[in-house]
């Protein structure tokens, strides 16, 4: 039976991977060790926290003796390291915060595993670390052409850079001390319990609210939308089958721009919930500082190598993502309430 240690489980990405591992495989062992910031959320987890193969510890990827306890007690196979700080608003506003969690945080989680995973001149086998890394590193596109593992790094904001300062010390790991590990970079995922900072589950509640929508400058930036279940399938499969050293872009070419995004979620809603809610909700405000224009994955390396595909059409995902939110009106009510406020108003009002 693996054991997996799931930093940052109780997050958005983190707690949908527990769900989808739980259901894909029966004999594994989780570790959810979260440190339960404004972004993690124990109620994502309620129906594994019974589950005898689930075990939920409170910490600090900062935190060293913490960490080697953890190594110490259990005998962990596989590190997915989800922790970090991960809005680029806030980390225009707070940079500190980022560089703390995001590259520190990843040198001591690394060298914790590093510590208890050597065997020799080696690591002892079937142990693995896999970085869960973004497609912000490789910083903005144009018009065409998409990014590929060979693409530069050439991050922008404070949070991107971050990250691309984590997967610098990740590769250091790798090409130091021969550690077993990959990096994925996957694209902007969506599906159920994103914190409403983000873009979509934003926009849901602001409609459900009948606020305002904010875009930023003109609302022609692209992303590149992933359905979250399938950045899981992605990383299972990256963990299993991926080649020790190597990064592995993770996207499924559903570019679309940010007011195609909103005006999408305006029309279900409008057709389905409140006829009341239109596009006259729509405001265009500030611009982010340094707003990356487009992002767009060449998926050819894991498709190739390892047969992974993005099973959910974007149209699709995004209605299912939509009734989710629809289904689970307490779940947008708690995060919503106390410190959720003070942030909207800085950031909107
Ligand atoms: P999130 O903000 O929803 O969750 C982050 C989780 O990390 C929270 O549960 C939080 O409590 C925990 N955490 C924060 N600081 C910690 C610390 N110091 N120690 C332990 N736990 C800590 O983030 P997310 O959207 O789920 O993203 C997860 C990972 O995936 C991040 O590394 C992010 O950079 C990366 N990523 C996200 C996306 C996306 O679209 N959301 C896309 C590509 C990559
Ligand atoms: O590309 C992967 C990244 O995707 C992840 O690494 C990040 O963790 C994740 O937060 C996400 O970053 P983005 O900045 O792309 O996501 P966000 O949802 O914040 O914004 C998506 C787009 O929508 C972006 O162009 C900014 C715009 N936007 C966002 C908000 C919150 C608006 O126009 N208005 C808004 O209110």
């Amino acid at each position: 039976m693996k054991t997996y240690l799931v930093t940052g489980g109780a997050g958005f990405i983190g707690s949908n991977f527990i769900h989808y591992m739980f259901k894909k495989h029966e004999n594994i062992k989780i570790i959810n060790y979260d440190k339960l910031t404004y972004a993690g959320n124990l109620e994502n987890l309620k129906s594994v926290e019974n589950n005898s193969n689930y075990l939920f510890i409170q910490g600090d990827i900062c935190d060293k003796d913490k960490l080697q306890q953890v190594f110490e007690k259990h005998d962990i196979d596989y590190v997915v390291n989800f922790a970090a700080e991960s809005h680029v608003d806030r980390s225009i506003r707070e940079p500190e915060t980022f560089v703390k969690t995001n590259v520190l945080g990843t040198v001591t989680l690394l060298n914790a595993a590093k510590n208890d995973w050597i065997l020799g001149d080696g690591f002892k086998s079937g142990k693995k670390y896999l970085q869960v890394s973004t497609d912000e590193v490789y910083g903005s596109l144009g018009k065409d052409g998409y990014f590929t593992e060979k693409t530069p790094l050439d991050s922008h904001s404070p949070y991107s850079s971050s990250k691309a300062s984590a997967d610098l010390m990740v590769k250091a790991y790798y090409d130091t001390y021969k550690m077993p590990l990959n990096i994925t970079r996957c694209s902007n995922n969506y599906g159920a319990y994103q914190f409403p900072e983000k873009l979509i589950p934003l926009i849901i509640n602001n409609c459900l609210n009948k606020r305002e929508l904010p875009i930023y400058g003109d609302g022609l930036n692209i992303r590149d939308w992933l359905y979250v279940e399938d950045h899981c399938k992605a990383i299972d499969m990256v963990m299993e089958n991926g080649k020790v050293g190597q990064v592995y872009n993770i996207g499924g070419h559903n570019e679309r721009t940010n007011i195609h995004i909103v005006k999408t979620i305006i029309s279900y809603i409008h057709d389905n919930v409140d006829s009341s809610v239109d596009e006259s909700l729509i405001r265009y405000v500030e611009d982010r500082k340094g707003h990356d224009r487009r992002y767009g994955i060449d998926p050819e390396k894991i498709k190739t190598e390892l047969g992974w595909y993005p099973e959910t059409r974007f149209e699709d995902g995004i209605i299912k993502t939509i009734k989710w939110y629809l289904d689970n009106k307490d779940w947008m009510e708690n995060v919503t309430s106390g410190d959720y406020q003070n942030y909207y108003k800085k950031m909107y009002l």
